[in-house]
């Protein structure tokens, strides 16, 4: 695979202002990273690096953070950029893989020389750019990763969603007191430290509210094959499947248990967050529910606003990850403007001091451990759409 396939290079000042290269290269004025960065980088502006997944099995969530990203670096440099100089956001791929997603963070320290960065979805991926991130002390916003490790990575490493100790509840109270199920089997991806925290985050809530895991199964991200763990679950009394994973595998498996006659609804959570979720599933995902940051339903007039506005720019609604990836960008900013200064240690204050920041998706105020508090949303899926349940507050 070549290296330049691998690079996106989007400068938003590009398209609005025509002065910024669009791809800038080790030297070309970004000042080095480190705690002396900040004055000599306000020579050029904010620079803001995106790692994602815009390709691989994973790609619809690098793709509709990156469209969102674009669209809060347009915004604020029509409005005259941050500290009065336009952003420069360069994205590149990470192929959705954990080693990529180290080497792309890297790149864009050493070689974009970036001031903050934003990602990444997969809480995998996430820890390992935060562990460079933190070390380097560059200030980094996860827009979705969900499992608490990645912002325990160290005090610059920061999220704009819920974490999934409320999100496992969420779904394990919705499973034992609404759906009044009492047994419930759980099929996790091993590779993925989302899926192994979630699938316990559940579990435990489960259990203790007096429900039991009728069989736990495994297996590892790519697989395609899911027939030998849904021949054992069906051997069980589970009244529901729990597929705490990524939409790609989450449709075949719904596929799976279709064909091999496993009447029961999937349940699942935030990575079930994509439109080829239905396009794989098909029918087969009828009955099913999933948790989530974000439905079009309950979104506020600000959210409504971006919904119509990024439709208008793509075509297509976005999902939850785009609300998010857009908050994470427009929290950065505003952590710059409140900061003064694109400075690492001066950005990651004003990120921890932030309360009460209004985003997209609510209401975003840090807590102590650099995650803010809100609420999840249950979906019900029927004839290809996911339809609004209900909102569960922390
Ligand atoms: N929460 C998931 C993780 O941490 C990522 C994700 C978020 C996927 C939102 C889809 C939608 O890995």
């Amino acid at each position: 695979m070549s290296l330049g396939r691998r690079w996106f290079c989007y400068a938003a000042a590009t398209l609005l202002l025509g002065s910024f290269a669009a791809c800038k290269k080790s030297g070309e004025g970004a000042a080095p990273a480190g705690s002396s960065a900040g004055a000599k980088t306000e020579a050029t502006g904010l620079v803001v690096g995106h790692y994602a997944s815009m390709t691989g099995s994973t790609a619809h969530f690098g793709q509709d953070t990156d469209k969102a990203v674009r669209m809060a670096v347009d915004e604020a440099n029509a409005n005259g950029g941050v500290l009065g100089k336009p952003v420069k956001l360069t994205t590149l791929d990470d192929r959705g893989d954990t080693a990529e997603a180290a080497s792309a963070v890297t790149r864009l320290i050493d070689v974009e020389h970036v001031n903050a960065l934003i990602g990444e979805v997969a809480s995998s991926l996430s820890l390992a750019g935060a562990r460079i991130a933190q070390r380097r002390g560059i200030p980094m916003i996860s827009p979705s990763s969900t499992n608490p490790k990645v912002t325990q990575v160290g005090d610059y490493i920061f999220r704009v969603c819920f974490i999934d100790p409320f999100q496992g509840k969420v779904m394990a109270t919705f499973a034992r007191n609404t759906l009044k199920l009492d047994q419930v089997a759980i099929l996790k991806d091993v590779k993925s430290d989302y899926s192994i925290g979630l699938a316990d985050t559940f579990k435990t809530a489960f259990v203790a509210l007096g429900g039991k895991i009728a069989v736990e199964q495994s297996y590892a991200a790519g697989d395609t094959d899911f027939s030998a763990q849904v021949t054992a679950v069906k051997a069980t009394k589970a009244q529901a499947l729990y597929v705490p994973g990524y939409y790609s595998e989450a449709g075949s498996i719904a596929r799976t248990a279709q064909r091999l006659g496993l009447k029961v609804p999937l349940l699942g959570g935030d990575g079930w967050d994509a439109p080829e979720l239905f396009s794989i599933g098909g029918d087969a995902l009828d009955g099913s529910y999933f948790s989530n940051h974000f439905a079009p339903d309950g979104a506020s007039p600000k959210g409504k606003a971006f919904m119509a506005a990024f439709k208008q720019k793509y075509g297509t609604d976005p999902t939850g990850l785009g609300m998010l990836g857009y908050d994470a960008a427009a929290l950065l900013f505003d952590a710059v403007k409140r900061a003064g200064t694109t400075n690492g240690a001066a950005v990651r204050d004003a990120l921890a001091q932030t309360k009460g920041f209004e985003g997209v998706t609510g209401k975003i105020t840090m807590d102590k451990d650099r995650n803010p508090e809100k609420a999840a949303v249950i979906l019900k899926i029927s004839g290809g759409k996911a339809e609004y349940v209900g909102t569960v507050e922390p």
